[in-house]
């Protein structure tokens, strides 16, 4: 009798760590991000992610979001030192540096993405840092924040955003994807709204994230640009 009992509580033991071990094993896609819940969900999957990210995400989605946001960055008189919040595997600075806008300083809350970053040599430093967490008051002042695709379902809401105005210079410009289900889930506008005493010259474009070689589920999904400026 008490071997059975012990027997079962070893196979009940077993199970249970199988189970763990596959809830660790997401595999690492768009939808498998869009679910998650936690900073720390995200250094999970972005860890397993980050060697394939720019082919296996990047090129096969056909992703024209980082572009984009460089873009209306460089149009809208965006100068360095930059910030790049969830930096990931450095596509925003690689479409930077065609402006000749630097020097280019890189945030993540995944040291895997900023390994594979470091490696093309676009950013001047690499920070291993969650947004949601307030920085410390020794850090650099930027006259630039970007950022794309890091406000985003299951990752970084709106209260992020007193922490960037903290560490940014007065009159500091930023461009920041938001993902238009987020911004209406996660109340952006309110945030804005209340933030009306600290920026200026807030415009909103809306743009693709995918390009025409995406014939996938998320093809129109569509992203917000918030310009604008620290007072
Ligand atoms: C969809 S990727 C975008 C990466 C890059 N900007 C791009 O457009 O390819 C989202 C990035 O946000 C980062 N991230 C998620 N939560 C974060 C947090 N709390 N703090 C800092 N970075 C975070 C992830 O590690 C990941 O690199």
């Amino acid at each position: 009798m008490l071997l059975q009992v012990y027997i079962q509580k070893l196979l009940d033991f077993v199970a249970q760590d199988c189970w763990i071990t596959d809830m660790n094993k997401t595999t690492p896609n768009l939808d498998a991000a869009y679910g998650l819940k936690t900073p720390e969900d995200n250094q999970r999957l972005y860890a397993q992610w980050a060697e394939d990210y720019d082919h296996s995400f990047a090129d096969e989605m056909d992703y024209q979001l980082p572009q984009e946001v460089a873009r209306l960055f460089a149009h809208n008189g965006g100068t360095g030192p930059v910030l790049d919040i969830g930096a990931g595997t450095g596509l925003v600075a690689e479409a930077l540096i065609s402006y000749g806008i630097g020097p280019i300083d890189a945030l993540d809350i995944s040291q895997e993405m900023l390994n594979v970053a470091a490696a093309k040599g676009v950013y001047r430093n690499l920070m291993a840092k969650d947004i949601t967490v307030p920085f410390e008051p020794e850090t650099h002042r930027y006259a630039g924040l970007i950022s794309s695709g890091t406000f985003t379902t299951g990752h970084v809401g709106p209260e992020a955003l007193d922490h960037l105005l903290a560490i940014a210079l007065p009159g500091a410009c930023f461009a920041l994807s938001i993902n238009a289900l987020h911004w209406k889930a996660q109340g952006f506008e309110s945030k804005f709204t209340a933030l009306e005493g600290q920026i200026c010259n807030f415009k909103l474009a809306d743009v693709a994230i995918y390009g025409a070689r995406n014939t996938s589920s998320h093809k129109d999904d569509r992203g917000r640009i918030a310009l604008f400026e620290k007072l």
